[in-house]
């Protein structure tokens, strides 16, 4: 007896490293296949680079505005955790929804729609340390930066994937407020490209 639990200790406590170091990743769970990778970022990235998204993904340090991207009026600017300097914060215009009306601004809540006790504003732009930069990258560029967990917050596949589908300033890119346009893939499809790249191995467009 006291022999088999010799065994049998070390044994499951190999099994058990084994197991942990081979845990299925998200990063190929439906087998790795470089070129459906790349083919299903390269649909994302149309979502990212659209003017919703990049409008917060700026690689200068204001906010872009409108389909044309142009820089936020009165050059708001970042601050360090991204909130905006002085009493230019953003959460003092964007609430926690759209203010209805053209012109007016956008809002988005930082709980999940259906909840609907509490609702604080989330509006900000992304921090200095990780500014988290969409425009002007090319798609294998920005393809490695997202996976990257220096430089996108230190999220895995996993909050990756949780992130695109469920924060409010992600599904805000769809619910955007009147006189806005959507990105060109709905919000389904997004998802669906982003965890076929994740899935089929993470490759990147070369
Ligand atoms: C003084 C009020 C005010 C402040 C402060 C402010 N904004 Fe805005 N913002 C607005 C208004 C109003 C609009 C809508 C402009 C329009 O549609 O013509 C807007 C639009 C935007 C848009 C454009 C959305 C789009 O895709 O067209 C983004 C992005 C944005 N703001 C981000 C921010 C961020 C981030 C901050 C803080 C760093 C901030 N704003 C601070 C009033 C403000
Ligand atoms: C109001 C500004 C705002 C808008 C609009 C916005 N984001 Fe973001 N995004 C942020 C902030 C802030 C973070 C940092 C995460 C945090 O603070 O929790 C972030 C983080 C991310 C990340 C995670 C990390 C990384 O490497 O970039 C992804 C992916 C992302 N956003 C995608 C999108 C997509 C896709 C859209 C459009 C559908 C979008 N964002 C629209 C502000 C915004």
């Amino acid at each position: 007896m006291q022999l088999l639990r010799l065994l049998i200790v070390p044994g499951l406590i190999g099994l058990g490293t084994l197991i942990a170091v081979h845990r299925p990743s998200l990063y190929s769970s439906t087998g790795r296949d470089d070129n459906g990778a790349r083919a299903a970022f390269i649909e994302a990235y149309k979502v990212f680079m659209y003017p919703r998204c990049m409008n917060c993904h700026p690689a200068g340090d204001s906010p872009l505005q409108g389909d044309d991207s142009r820089t936020h009026f009165y050059r708001v600017r970042r601050g360090t955790d991204g909130n905006g300097v002085y009493s230019m914060k953003c959460t003092n215009c964007h609430q926690a929804t759209n203010q209805p009306g053209l012109n007016m601004p956008p809002g988005a809540s930082n709980l999940s729609k259906d909840d609907s006790a509490n609702l604080t504003p989330r509006w900000r732009l992304p921090p200095t340390k990780t500014p988290m930069v969409f425009q002007g990258r090319t798609p294998s560029q920005l393809c490695s930066q997202l996976k990257d967990q220096t430089e996108n917050g230190g999220m895995t596949a996993e909050a990756l994937i949780r992130h695109i589908s469920s924060d409010p300033l992600v599904l805000w890119g769809w619910d955007p407020g009147e006189g806005r346009s959507k990105p060109p893939l709905s919000h389904d499809k997004f998802v669906e490209n982003i965890k076929a790249w994740l899935g089929k191995g993470g490759a990147c467009p070369k």
